[in-house]
């Protein structure tokens, strides 16, 4: 016999309810990734609070574009916002999420031009800077200060590690770190970020959690 499956409203259906200004990304339902609702609406609202003149957003991690919507979106109506996309574009992961990225891109074909289409799609293609590469590689050469930035690339512990010591020293006072899949049961990488850099550091302050994300600001001294 057949069971029965719960009635679960759809995705756009949810992000409505949540409130009408939502629709704002509402081009983040129809694309491939891993970010619910409340994940969504919290990047969207984060980049959209940046208090500073010329935001600039780094993302670790877009896959096809998701979460980079939702960013780009906040970003759109300052006018000089930024976001800067860093990802390989290869399917590259973590040994938990290889065979995954490799069966999800293969229906595809290009990642980077569907991510880019995705953007285009959305509006926001002309304020996203895309670097296609590896965090670790594009680090070496980093200067700016950072508003926000969004961890989602390799969730294994030695390189969630890396990413966030690489990367969170660029994040100004005031900005925020964001890292997704912080609650996992395979990827323990972004949690154990969060228990031994973020947790004893008491210059990240008004941290909280949103389904699998935790967020922190670094605080002004
Ligand atoms: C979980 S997906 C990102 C999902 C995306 N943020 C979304 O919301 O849909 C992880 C991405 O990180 C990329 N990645 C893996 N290792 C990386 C690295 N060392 N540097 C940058 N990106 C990496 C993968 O290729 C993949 O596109």
């Amino acid at each position: 016999m057949q069971t029965k499956k719960p009635w679960r409203l759809g995705t756009r259906a949810q992000l409505l309810l949540r409130g009408l200004r939502y629709s704002r990304i509402l081009p983040y339902t129809s694309i491939d990734g891993w970010l619910t609702v409340d994940e969504a609406i919290t990047l969207y609202e984060l980049a959209r609070a940046l208090p500073h003149e010329r935001p600039l957003v780094v993302e670790i991690g877009c896959w096809q574009g998701k979460s980079s919507v939702c960013l780009a979106r906040g970003l759109q109506p300052k006018n000089h916002g930024r976001l800067c996309c860093i990802d390989p574009f290869d399917a590259t992961g973590d040994t938990a999420s290889q065979d995954l990225y490799a069966d999800r891109a293969r229906s595809v074909g290009s990642l980077r031009e569907v991510f880019e289409q995705n953007l285009r799609d959305a509006g926001v293609h002309d304020l996203v800077d895309v670097r296609q590469g590896l965090s670790q590689d594009l680090a070496r050469d980093w200067r700016e200060p950072i508003d926000l930035l969004f961890l989602d690339g390799d969730h294994s512990d030695e390189a969630a590690r890396r990413d966030f010591d690489d990367w969170s020293k660029h994040v100004r006072p005031g900005g925020f770190v964001v890292l997704h899949d912080a609650v996992h049961p395979v990827h323990t990488g972004p949690r154990r970020v969060v228990e031994q850099r973020i947790t004893p550091d008491p210059s990240w302050v008004d941290r909280r959690q949103v389904d699998s994300m935790f967020v922190a600001r670094k605080a002004c001294q």
